[in-house]
């Protein structure tokens, strides 16, 4: 059983990442590491982790730069096989063409609008559309321009799968009762998400705080979402 789920590696520990992988590669096979883990080991961490078990990579690590840097960005990361690899959406067309063309057995995701921004802190760096108004004219886009998946909220997925069938949606931003918050505003159960159209939900401490240096309380905690999810 493999649940759309993506599990955040949020630590710059290899050892805990890799109990995180082994303690619940059984159900989830979608990991997602990012700037904190990949900014302190590299390729050849992702190589160590890779070790461990076999699963998907979705690769966060945001790059914005002009499209012939974001170009040897990809190609360094390249041979690490990520299924998804995230730019930033605002870094415009030839920026997502120049990644897209540099990673072709691999999915460019498109990350719109930081879910962090306020409407006025948005309208302060100068943009004139809203929020919702911007995240659909980036993420449509970026699939012109080659990405084919999107990371977005849950509540932006209705809006966003109507101006794509077939891109993939991923969507941080969940919770199941009984979670905390965490910084997380606004935020829907996984079933919620997927129902309105998202293919995968990205979870960190939900599932990660459970660790307590065994496996059980993890592998409980997925299986309380996977029968939410039924
Ligand atoms: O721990 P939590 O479930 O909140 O983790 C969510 C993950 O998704 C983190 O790695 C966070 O950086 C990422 N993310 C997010 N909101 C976004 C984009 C990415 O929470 N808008």
């Amino acid at each position: 059983m493999n649940l759309p789920i993506i599990l955040a590696l949020d630590t710059k520990d290899i050892a805990q990442a890799s109990s995180w992988i082994k303690a619940t590669n059984g159900s989830i096979d979608h990991f997602k590491v990012g700037l904190e883990f990949y900014l302190r080991h590299g390729v050849s961490g992702i190589q160590q982790l890779r070790q461990v078990g076999e699963f998907e990579l979705f690769l966060d690590l945001k790059l914005y730069d002009i499209p012939n840097t974001v170009k040897g960005a990809v190609e360094s990361v390249a041979a690490l096989s990520p299924k998804f690899l995230t730019v930033h959406a605002s870094g415009g067309s030839k920026m997502i063409k120049a990644a897209a063309d540099a990673l072709p057995n691999g999915s460019i995701t498109a990350v719109t609008v930081l879910t962090s921004f306020s409407e006025d802190e948005f309208a302060a760096m100068g943009q004139r559309e809203s929020i919702e108004v911007t995240t659909k004219s980036w993420a449509g886009n970026a699939l012109a321009a080659g990405a084919t998946s999107l990371v977005c909220s849950p509540f932006e997925v209705a809006s966003l799968r109507g101006i794509s069938k077939s891109a993939t949606l991923i969507t941080p931003g969940v919770r199941v009762e009984g979670d905390d918050l965490g910084d997380q505003v606004r935020v829907m159960t996984p079933k919620q998400a997927l129902d309105l159209g998202a293919d995968f939900v990205v979870i960190g401490r939900s599932i990660t705080r459970m660790w307590d240096g065994s496996d059980l309380k993890m592998r409980n905690k997925i299986e309380q979402i996977a029968s939410s999810l039924r």
